[in-house]
């Protein structure tokens, strides 16, 4: 039987990580992957519930899709990723044509949940893991071709931010084995990608529960293995030290022309400390680049959002890593319109953003994510200040940003090449801060990392022109 496979990501890193994946274990299973739904047998959606719009837009989509099966009957929908944890056998009632629900927990069931569902012809909702097996992951690996790939060193999320979701659709932390790790990068620097961004709701707290049930398990056990044995303490930045040792010592080819870069995200504040800045600033690989949810600058609605700690704290954070880290540079997420926050609230957010000088930041309004503590309150913003306040904050940001772009014209970086930009003979890359940049050039430059000297701006990214020639041995 011919089985093609469509998997769209609605979601986040690792959201778009865990796709990857799917399409792994599935195309090992004979699956083939098409491009088009309307090419597909099994059409898979990966979803997101962080806020209500990502919901709404997979609902939407699915909606849309379903309408392929009244020509098709045979055709298998699945709704799959976090939305399916949290609204289980009710996507039944919104969308009677899906037969397969299945939480981010049950991806590596995916083989055989959709053989049942063909054997049988019946639906099935698996949701009830409360965290996925990492330690069984069925055969099979695939990336989308390019020259950056995303690994994810932890699933999971042990914070409990009051309005936040994601603990429950992805569960307790649990930590990937180093070993796995390093062999992971090894096979994908061995394919020729040159940059990896580690990923996990808080890579801060990388090494805390492995599978089997090793890990330094909590604070306190941080603290006694930093004390007493501080060698042996595989926490996030022992891991970077390791993997940065291993892409310098180790097996790059030959046609690897450019630097390795390694990045990572999220950082947690009340976690990301010297320990992590000295690593970032002793690792060649490591990029200056760190996002750093912020999320408020009110004191007062941080406590209320349990973030654990205060704008001060954040700031003298943000400090030390400057100091280590001169040209380090910074983005961040904001949340506007949090139950209760005052205009006063919202002015310390603007204060907070005017001091950092974030070179780019991710503005979100509140929304209220049923089952979280900050739903259950009554002291909601009025859409219309919320809007006002989402407004204020991205003005702000804007001409911060285009003042930051600007100081960068008639200065040089090095920049790693990823793909054709829109116009004609246009490339795209990024800086190691994580900027991107727009340069022509008649000949194919991705790939190539090239001393770039920065000329002009559009609204978010620079443009630039290369700084010297590509080499001749590289010029293929
Ligand atoms: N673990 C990461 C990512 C969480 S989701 C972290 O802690 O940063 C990404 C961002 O979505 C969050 O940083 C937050 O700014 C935003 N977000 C999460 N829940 C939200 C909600 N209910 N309403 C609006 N934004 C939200
Ligand atoms: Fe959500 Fe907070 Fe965990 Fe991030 S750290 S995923 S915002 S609970
Ligand atoms: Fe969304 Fe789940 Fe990622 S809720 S942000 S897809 S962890």
């Amino acid at each position: 039987m011919q089985r093609r496979l469509y998997l769209a990501s609605y979601g986040c890193q690792m959201n778009e990580r865990d796709s990857e994946e799917v399409l792994g274990m599935l195309t090992a299973q004979g699956y083939e992957i098409a491009e088009a739904p309307e090419a597909a047998d099994v059409i898979l959606l990966n979803t997101c519930s962080v806020r209500q719009h990502a919901e709404e837009r997979a609902y939407g989509k699915m909606a849309e899709l379903s309408a392929l099966k009244h020509e098709r009957p045979g055709l298998i929908l699945g709704l799959v990723g976090c939305m399916a944890k949290l609204h289980q056998a009710q996507v039944f009632k919104r969308l009677p044509e899906v037969d397969l629900v299945a939480g981010p927990a049950e991806l590596y069931d995916l083989p055989y949940l959709l053989a049942e569902i063909q054997e049988k012809r019946q639906r099935i909702v698996a949701v009830d893991r409360p965290v996925r097996p990492l330690d069984r992951k069925p055969a099979g690996d695939y990336r989308r071709p390019g020259i950056t790939a995303f690994v994810t060193i932890m699933e999971g999320c042990d914070k409990a931010c009051t309005y936040c979701i994601v603990p429950k659709t992805r569960g307790q932390e649990v930590s990937r084995p180093a070993e796995e790790i390093l062999a992971e990068i090894s096979r994908l620097v061995q394919a020729g990608y040159q940059e990896v961004t580690l990923l996990g709701q808080n890579v801060n707290s990388y090494g805390k529960r492995f599978p089997d049930g090793s890990g330094y398990q909590g604070p306190v056990g941080r603290r006694r293995l930093l004390e007493e044995e501080p060698d042996t303490l595989l926490d996030f930045p022992a891991l970077l030290r390791r993997i940065d040792a291993s892409v310098r010592n180790g097996d790059r080819p030959l046609r690897a022309q450019s630097p390795f870069r390694l990045r990572f995200t999220t950082s947690h504040p009340f976690d990301a400390n010297e320990r992590l800045f000295e690593a970032m600033r002793d690792c060649d690989s490591v990029c200056e680049w760190l996002h750093l949810p912020v999320q408020s600058g009110s004191n007062r609605v941080l406590r209320a959002m349990r973030r654990g700690y205060t704008a001060e704290a954040y700031l003298e954070n943000i400090s030390l890593l400057r100091r280590l880290i001169p040209d380090i540079s910074l983005s961040t997420d904001l949340i506007v319109g949090f139950p209760g926050e005052t205009e006063e609230d919202f002015e310390a957010t603007v204060r907070l953003v005017g001091e950092v000088r974030y070179d780019s930041a991710y503005i979100f309004k509140y929304s209220p994510r049923s089952g979280t503590d900050a739903a259950a309150r009554e002291d909601g913003v009025p859409q219309d200040v919320k809007e006002d306040r989402n407004q204020r904050l991205l003005g702000l940001q804007a001409e911060i940003e285009q003042a930051k772009q600007r100081a960068w014209v008639g200065r040089r970086a090095e920049v790693l090449f990823e793909r054709p930009g829109k116009g004609p003979s246009q490339w795209f890359g990024r800086t190691r801060g994580n900027h991107g940049v727009i340069v022509e050039h008649p000949a194919e430059l991705a790939g190539r990392s090239m001393d770039v000297t920065i000329t002009g701006t559009t609204a978010h990214t620079l443009l630039g022109a290369l700084a010297s020639p590509v080499p001749a041995a590289c010029a293929d």
